[in-house]
């Protein structure tokens, strides 16, 4: 892996970055209305911070397949909006219960619950408008790609994952539940950002089932490599509270297999995802480069 550029990677993330801020802070103004504190709140959570990856991941594939303007971006904030709502709902006391996010106080800390609650309503809801706001592309993929982006958020998907997450607290589980966990709770939006690319550019099925294939090895290397973290980073790196799985009792990779064998398999599972971006015919080394640095990342 020393081969990777990793600089080329921080620029790509830096620019994504940009750009997803640029595209939310444009579609979730604060304008005078008497409900602006949730928008407020929400604004705290999206903006400033977060590594992008999935929207980075939507939009990269959607160039891999050809697409060629800034179409994407619409869908890319709206997914970016549904990840941090997840994040928000995660951080509450009946949930997690921690106290930072993303280098600051976590939505209820700084708003309180019944606030950041419908901030995290507000951004899951408004992200299927701002979807369906997509221009320039036909009409079949956007309600196609608004179909994956809906099922991969919620019972089948995300949401499904984190009941999953929540029930087996306080108790000894299989390692199949904990990776059927992680294939939901996590994995299922980073396939919806690599199968979305896929869906907006027009890509053949064959290619967006690769994608999905990528993004659930991806996916599921990146929860291990976040329960690896949560062991051993600082709050101050991370971003938010170290010791959260032990605080919870979790069931957790790290939990289950220790930490050696965890960061064997987030390793192989970062490889098979690499491989299976052979199946594209473009240039793939951007994906690529940053599947290699997710793996090693700090935060
Ligand atoms: C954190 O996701 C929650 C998980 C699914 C592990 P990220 O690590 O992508 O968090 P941000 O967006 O960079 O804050
Ligand atoms: C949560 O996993 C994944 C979500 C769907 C938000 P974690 O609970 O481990 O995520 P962090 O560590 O709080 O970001
Ligand atoms: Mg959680
Ligand atoms: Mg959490
Ligand atoms: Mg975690």
């Amino acid at each position: 892996m020393s081969d990777t550029n990793f600089a080329a990677v921080e620029e790509l993330l830096q620019n994504h970055r940009a750009k997803t801020e640029a595209r939310v802070d444009m579609l979730l103004p604060e304008n005078g209305r008497l409900s602006d504190s949730v928008v407020h709140a929400a604004r705290h959570s999206l903006l400033d911070a977060g590594k992008r990856i999935r929207p980075l991941l939507l939009v990269e594939f959607y160039k891999l397949c050809g697409g060629e303007d800034e179409c994407a971006y619409h869908f890319a904030a709206a997914l970016e909006m549904i990840h941090t709502y997840s994040l928000i709902h995660d951080d509450l006391p009946c949930m997690d219960d921690d106290d930072m996010r993303r280098g600051k106080p976590s939505c209820h800390k700084q708003f309180g619950e019944a606030t950041a609650v419908l901030a995290g309503d507000g951004l899951l809801t408004e992200a299927f408008g701002v979807a369906a706001k997509t221009v320039g592309l036909p009409v079949e993929r956007i309600l196609r790609a608004m179909g994956v982006l809906s099922s991969c958020a919620g019972i089948s998907g995300m949401v499904g994952g984190q009941i999953i997450d929540l029930e087996s607290e306080n108790k000894q589980v299989q390692i199949e539940t904990v990776t059927e966990m992680y294939r939901l709770k996590t994995g299922a939006l980073i396939r919806a950002a690599a199968t979305i690319g896929c869906i907006l550019a027009g890509a053949d099925e064959d290619l967006i089932e690769a994608a999905s294939t990528y993004g659930e090895k991806m996916g599921l290397a990146f929860q291990v490599i976040d329960d690896i973290l949560d062991f051993e980073s600082t709050d101050g790196v991370l971003g938010k509270p170290v010791g959260s799985d032990e605080k919870n009792h979790k069931n957790t990779y790290v939990s289950l297999l220790g930490l050696e064998e965890s960061r064997n398999i987030a390793t192989q599972l970062t490889n098979e995802a690499i491989t299976i971006l052979e199946r594209f015919s473009g240039d793939t080394n951007a994906i690529a480069d940053l599947t290699k640095y997710l793996l090693s990342r700090n935060r």
